[in-house]
């Protein structure tokens, strides 16, 4: 019995895919007690941690609130603990809720009239707002008030009200969908980059001490290099390999345990899963290298075209392995070369992440 149970936890799962790096349930317990709360425990993103530091202290010094802040970027990458940050920084109360949990005008209003002064208000994927709603949001960017209207038909009266002074922080993984409307009332937008696997290693070893999991840094850099530059999905690793280290070794994670740890999990050592590997087996050998069309190769792999385009080539482009042509897709050099397969005279070259 006891030989099972101890197995159990190391079945790979086939529903559930590991490098997805979108949020899951798994995620919940580890994202509380990882999550950075201050801008010097934010690793990466040095470029908008020096912009946003320099605002940050001009507002305090002003005892004003903070411009309206967009943040854009792959799931995953900390728009989220951004925001947070952000607000212990100013040293004020985060309110959270998402474009589609607003249904109605009225309760973005009462949002918005609990705030207090200089309070951050995050709202995630906020390109999926509804119209109505968003244009509550117009005038409380601007002026700090919104214009409810009160009673129907004849008899219904404008009332305006003043807001507190507060700070949005909208949050969004396509900035291409927010409207021209909204985007232009945002004081300064942000895109979030890919972590390299520097950073990566060094958010893994904050990660493990926090944890209280032993790793030396050769281990904390195997998992960072198959984190797919994204801190969610590198902490997860981390946890997986932990359990697997405690069970199968002595509990500490060194080079050659992450490696075999994440091989058994089947993540391959640049972070890729059996799903990219048949995207790219399919386009180098059952297309012979020639370019195909989205719904060709969805088709091919048994995937849905929404889904091979918003989850799976981010990364694959990312990585330089996948070129995106006008005629369709095709594989690189580089991923020829990482399939281990000869690499024919007319595949793109491409450069990538490492
Ligand atoms: N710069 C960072 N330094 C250290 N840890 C980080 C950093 N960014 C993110 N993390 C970790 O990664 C996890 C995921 O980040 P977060 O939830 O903020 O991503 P997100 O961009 O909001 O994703 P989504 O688009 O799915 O909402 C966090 O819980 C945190 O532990
Ligand atoms: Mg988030």
């Amino acid at each position: 019995m006891s030989t099972v149970w101890e197995n159990e936890p190391f079945e790979p799962e086939e529903s559930e895919r590991l490098v997805s790096a979108e949020f899951t349930d798994d995620d919940l317990e580890i994202d509380r007690s990882l999550r950075p709360k201050r801008l010097a425990e934010y690793l990466g993103q040095e470029r908008v941690k020096d912009n946003l530091g320099v605002l940050i202290d001009a507002a305090r010094a002003r005892d004003e609130s903070l411009d309206h802040l967009l943040l854009s970027g792959p799931p995953g990458l900390g728009k989220t603990t951004l925001a947070g940050v952000v607000a212990s920084e100013l040293g004020v109360a985060m309110r959270q809720t998402s474009g589609p949990a607003i249904e109605r005008a009225g309760d973005l209003a009462a949002i918005l009239t609990n705030l207090e002064p200089r309070d951050v208000l995050f709202i995630d994927e906020i390109h999926r707002l509804n119209r109505a709603v968003e244009e509550v949001l117009y005038p409380a960017m601007e002026d700090f008030s919104i214009d409810i209207v009160i009673g129907k038909g004849p008899a219904a009266r404008s009332l305006r009200l003043d807001l507190p002074p507060f700070t949005l922080i909208g949050a969004t993984t396509r900035t291409g969908l927010l409207t021209g409307p909204l985007r232009d009332r945002f004081g300064m937008a942000f895109r979030l980059e890919y972590y390299t696997p520097g950073e990566l290693s060094a958010i893994v070893r904050r990660s493990a001490g926090i944890l209280g999991v032993g790793i030396d840094d050769d281990g904390a850099a195997e998992i960072a290099r198959r984190g797919r530059g994204t801190p969610r999905l590198a902490n997860r690793l981390l946890k997986r390999v932990r359990d697997y280290a405690q069970v199968r070794h002595d509990g500490r994670i060194t080079e050659d345990i992450a490696a075999e740890a994440l091989a058994f999990f089947q993540v391959d050592h640049v972070g890729l899963d059996r799903m990219d590997i048949a995207i790219l087996e399919t386009l180098a050998s059952t297309f012979g290298g020639r370019p195909v069309g989205l719904n060709t190769l969805a088709a091919a792999v048994s995937e849905d075209p929404e889904t091979l385009e918003d989850v799976y080539e981010p990364y694959l482009l990312q990585l330089g392995f996948l070129a995106r042509t006008p005629k369709g897709r095709q594989a690189t050099v580089r991923a020829y070369e990482h399939l281990g397969l000869a690499v024919p005279g007319d595949a793109p070259a491409q450069d990538g992440l490492f």
